[in-house]
Order: structure tokens, then C-alpha cells, then sequence
């Protein structure tokens, strides 16, 4: 058996700017990955293999040291709270966490409806700023819900803007700025510490501040 790290790497738009940054960093990396249905893909030239996982549980991953590190967005580390280190912003996937909705609208009710990906981070933010939210947690499409009359607002990510612009929903508050963080499982860090260090090294050097 090998004592290659393995790294949870999000499947989707994170997962190519995360491989670019390996590749700037001087690592091969295969060439399959693009059509590739393989969930487990070993990389032979580098110490580590890839977990191909959904962005949302790649936190899940790596506190269960199934993955010794993993490239996971700071929403979902504010979402889930697990027990990882974060060692490195990685300046990728740049967007943020916002509260959106349509221009017209009437809240109505005391506790307005609050529809989220996000229900950890969105009950924080409405707490400390005083204001008593119903939240309904969604999966995907978040932007549909004030549209059809789910909810008041929306808690979610804006990247470019596109998708709330094409929905006629407006931006309403600014909750958080989110990037893509390196993180590993603690027990890896301990057993596996000159390995990962050289992979945090070689990438924090290659990272746009
Ligand atoms: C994300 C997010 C927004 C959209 C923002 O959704 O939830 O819907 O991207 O990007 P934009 O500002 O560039 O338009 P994603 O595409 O991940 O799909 P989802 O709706 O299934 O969450």
C-alpha cells in the first residue's frame, strides 16, 4: 500500500482553478481529468492522489481523515465548522456571501422567509444583526425561491452577478468574502507533517496575493 496523501478536490468550476494552481506550483498532473467519470484518480508522478468529491463534503472528508487535505470554499467552512486546519488561502473561486432579493418587495410577517444553501451562516448573520428570520433550506437554484413566492430572500453566492441580474433580484447586504482554503486533518498534519508542509510551501508561493 502506498503512503500517498490523498487530497479532496471539489468536482465542478473550483476543481479547474485548484489544478491550475498545482500545475503553476510545477506538479504533473494527469491529463484524463477533464472527461474522467473516476472519483478516485492517482496522479503516478506526485505523492498524492485525488478524491473527487461534491464541494460540500469535502470538509466531511478530511475532518474523517479520509482525506488527508482537501480544497474546500471558506462558505462551506462557515457552514459546516468542522474539525480541520485551514492552512492556506488559496486566492481561487473568488465570490462572496450576500443577501439578495427582489426590488419590490414587501416583507410581510414578522419573521421574514429566508431561503438558503447556507442555513448555518444565514441564522448567525440575521442573530447578531437583530433580526428574526424564518430560514428554508434549498440545495441548488436558491434564486428561484422570492421569485415564485418561497421566500422574502435569498442567502447566497454572487460570483459575477450573472444569475441574480438574469432573475431580476437585487444585492441587498454583503455578508462575507469567500476564497478556496487548503485544509488538512489534524492527525494527517501530525503523522504526515514534512509531506504536507512541502505541498503548503510549494503552493503559498505560487498563490496571487
Ligand atoms: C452558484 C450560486 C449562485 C451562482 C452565482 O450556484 O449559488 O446561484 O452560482 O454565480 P454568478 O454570480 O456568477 O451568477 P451554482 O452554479 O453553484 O449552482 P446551484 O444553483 O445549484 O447552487
Amino acid at each position: 500500500m502506498t503512503d500517498k496523501l490523498t487530497i479532496a478536490m471539489p468536482k465542478g468550476r473550483i476543481f479547474e482553478e485548484a489544478a491550475q494552481l498545482l500545475l503553476k506550483a510545477g506538479y504533473k498532473l494527469p491529463p484524463e481529468f477533464e472527461d474522467s467519470r473516476k472519483l478516485i484518480i492517482d496522479v503516478p508522478d506526485e505523492p498524492f492522489r485525488f478524491m473527487l468529491a461534491k464541494p460540500m463534503d469535502v470538509t466531511t472528508y478530511v475532518e474523517h481523515g479520509v482525506a488527508d487535505l482537501g480544497i474546500a470554499g471558506k462558505d462551506v467552512m462557515l457552514e459546516e465548522e468542522r474539525d480541520v486546519y485551514e492552512v492556506l488561502d488559496l486566492q481561487i473561486s473568488q465570490c462572496y456571501l450576500a443577501v439578495a432579493g427582489l426590488t419590490d418587495v414587501k416583507v410581510k410577517g414578522v419573521a421574514p422567509k429566508i431561503a438558503t444553501k447556507y442555513p448555518n451562516v444565514a441564522s448567525s448573520y440575521f442573530r447578531e444583526n437583530g433580526e428574526q428570520v424564518e430560514i428554508i433550506k434549498l440545495n441548488g437554484s436558491i434564486e428561484l425561491a422570492p421569485l415564485i413566492g418561497l421566500a422574502d430572500r435569498i442567502v447566497d453566492i454572487v460570483s459575477t452577478g450573472r444569475t441574480l441580474k438574469e432573475n431580476g433580484l437585487v444585492e441587498l447586504e454583503h455578508i462575507a468574502d469567500i476564497t478556496s482554503r487548503l485544509i488538512v486533518n489534524p492527525v494527517s498534519y501530525r503523522l504526515k507533517d514534512q509531506q504536507i508542509d512541502e505541498i503548503v510551501e510549494r503552493l503559498s508561493k505560487v498563490v496571487s496575493q
